[in-house]
This record gives structure tokens, sequence and C-alpha cells, in this order.
């Protein structure tokens, strides 16, 4: 990894190392004890599945139940204990039969370089660009893929596609065709073809700003013709005004702030209002801690986030708010795995 060093800063690429020391902090420190008993928890867990694969148990039954597993662990030990548990399971032989899905291999060896690239969401979006990959799995990927696919983490991501979209078109409707929009960590912009102002050709501008280009290519292609500019650029260029990007009636972030440490998300959060027009609104999405799959994705995907309470979103957006004329609100999607920051400018 050492050719694609970016740190965890805004400017940089995700790596699982990169964002270990964040996710994983705390001042409590593994105990012996602890450490000993969640290890032998873990081994347990693993077992049970290894022999239930042995028995040839439904494989959505084997995940079920070590997916619950982990995340007990997971929650019970402090996160440093958790950490040393992660190579556990990624060096056990029932990787082997996760790995045979698409989804989890793609999100456990980062073609990319990096943590949750757009290509990665593909699979969650379940696009026609990944079916070939899908269609060459083997019977036991496919199995494994149709569990992964339907976690209720899934499930809120492509809700959180369907609620950007509808977002921009009621934007857009409420601007009279002159909507103006900034989606920071565009990825492939898949809300952008689930949006009706779009199609309609009822929004002035939508800036898809991402750090890697080869999906900001894929968008410019996939959106020439349209309202949609596809920019290379990074939560660094926005921070730094490297590019002169203009203001916008509504700014969001999706997938993203689940890497940024609070410091990074709160200037980021600062430098999106400035950029907003009066009455303009700012969004940004997080996972929360409700994310029952958040064991096999640290462990078995290789895909550590940021979880986030409601308390740590209303910390955020005070201390970006501070002294500011705005309306601030959170909203959760349909399952709680998603949780939405919502900053409206009031002048
Ligand atoms: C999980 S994907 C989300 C993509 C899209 N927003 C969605 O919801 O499908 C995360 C995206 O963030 C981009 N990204 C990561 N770090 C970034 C940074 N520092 N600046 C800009 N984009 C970044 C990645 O390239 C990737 O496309």
């Amino acid at each position: 990894m050492s050719d694609v060093k970016i740190a965890f800063d805004g400017q940089s690429l995700i790596t699982p190392d990169s964002i270990a020391a964040t996710v994983f902090s705390t001042s409590v420190d593994a105990t012996d004890k602890d450490l000993a008993l969640a290890r032998a928890e873990m081994a347990l867990h693993l077992r049970v599945a290894e022999q239930q694969f042995e028995q040839k148990t439904a494989v959505g039954q084997i995940m079920l139940r070590l997916l619950t597993g982990l995340h007990e662990i997971r929650n019970r030990f402090s996160p440093k204990v958790w950490e040393q548990l992660i190579p556990v399971a990624q060096n056990h032989a029932i990787a082997r039969h996760f790995h045979e899905d698409p989804f989890t291999r793609w999100s456990f060896e980062k073609p990319r370089g990096y943590s949750g690239d757009a290509g990665l969401l593909d699979f969650i979006y379940g696009h026609p660009s990944v079916q070939p990959m899908l269609d060459a799995a083997s019977p036991m990927g496919k199995e494994v893929h149709a569990f992964t696919s339907q976690s209720p983490a899934c499930v809120a991501v492509r809700e959180r596609r369907d609620l950007l979209a509808q977002f921009v078109d009621d934007v857009a409707s409420s601007r009279g065709g002159e909507a103006e929009i900034l989606t920071i960590a565009a990825g492939h912009l898949r809300e952008g073809s689930m949006s009706q102002a779009l199609k309609d050709k009822a929004i002035k501008r939508w800036i898809a700003l991402d750090q890697d280009p080869m999906s900001v290519g894929a968008v410019a292609s996939e959106f020439a013709g349209t309202a949609v500019e596809a920019v290379n650029g990074s939560v660094r260029t926005v921070l730094t005004r490297a590019q002169t990007l203009g203001t916008f009636d509504f700014v969001y972030a999706a997938g993203l702030y689940d890497y940024l440490a609070d410091e990074v998300a709160i200037k980021l959060s600062q430098r999106c209002l400035q950029m907003l027009k009066p009455n303009g609104t700012f969004l940004f999405a997080n996972f929360s801690q409700e994310v029952p799959d958040d064991g096999y994705m640290e462990t078995f995907m290789n895909w550590a986030l940021l979880l986030r309470s409601e308390e740590d979103m209303w910390r955020i957006m005070r201390a970006t708010t501070e002294g500011l004329d705005v309306e601030c609100s959170l909203r959760f999607g349909q399952n709680k795995n998603i949780v939405y920051g919502i900053i409206r400018k009031l002048s």
C-alpha cells in the first residue's frame, strides 16, 4: 500500500490501516483476560460456522448466526480487543467461502487501492456492470451474495440513493430550473439516473466531485450531455479552495463522512455551508451504530467505517454551525442503519 499513501485527513485514500487508528481508538486498553475471553468466543463462532459449512447447512442460516455473533463480540469488548480479533477471522479457513462472493472479495482485495470505491457500491446497487462477475461466481459465492446483498447496511445504501434523488428533485422543483447542486465524493452518481429533474432538464448545474479519476471518467461519459459535470477533486481541494466551484442550492456527501474524523468532518461541513446560497441545504449521511453487519464488514470485507450515533452527528452540526443562522435536523433511514444530518442556511 505504500505507493498509494494518502492520509485519513480528507485528501487521502481510505485504507483499513489509515482508518483503524480512528475507528478503533479508545482510552480503554485490552486486558489479557478480556482478550483471552474474546478470542475464545471468536474461535467458537468460527468453528461452529465451519462445522455448519461441512454439514451443508443453508448458507443464509450460517451467515445470520455468525454475523450476529461477530456483532455481539464487537459491541461487548473494547475496540482494542476487537481490533486484535479481526485477523483471527480473516485468516480462518471459512473466509474462503465468503470470498467466493464477488462483492465480499472486491471489498477485501480493494482493486482500486482503497475501501468503499464506487465499483464496490455498484454491487450494492445491483448495477448491470457487476452482473458478469455475479454470473461467474461459484454456487457458494452466489449463495453468500444472496445474503450479503440483502444485509441491512446494503438495504440502507439503496434507500440512501433514492432519498438523495428525491432531495435533488425537491430542490430542483423549488428553484424553477435554476438549481445548482454539488455532490462531494459522488462515486458513480447512481442517484443521478433516479432523478426525474435531471431527465426533465430541470437542473441548471450538478457538479459531481470525486477523488478517483476512474469514477470521474465513468460519470463524465454516463452523464454526457446533461447538467452533470464530473470534477476530479477531493475533500482536500474543497477545503483549500483549489477549485472554483461556485455556490449551490444543495450540497451533499454520502459514503464519505463514514471515513472522516470529526475534525475534518467539521471543517468540510463549514466549507460546504460557505458554498450554499441563502435557503440552500447541506446534507451529510453517515452509517449509524445500528449496523448489525459491522463485524462481518470489518473482518471478511476488511471494510471499517466510522459509525456515528445521533449525538456524534449533533456534535458535528453544532461545531459546524456555531453563530450561523441555520436550521439543523437529523433523520434516519427506514432501518436506522444510516443517519442524515441536514443543515439549512436561513440567510
Ligand atoms: C462509498 S463511495 C460513495 C459514492 C457515492 N456517494 C454513493 O453514495 O454511491 C465513497 C466515495 O468517496 C470517494 N472519496 C473517498 N475519499 C475522498 C476524498 N478525500 N475526497 C473526495 N472523494 C473521496 C471515493 O472515491 C468514493 O467514490
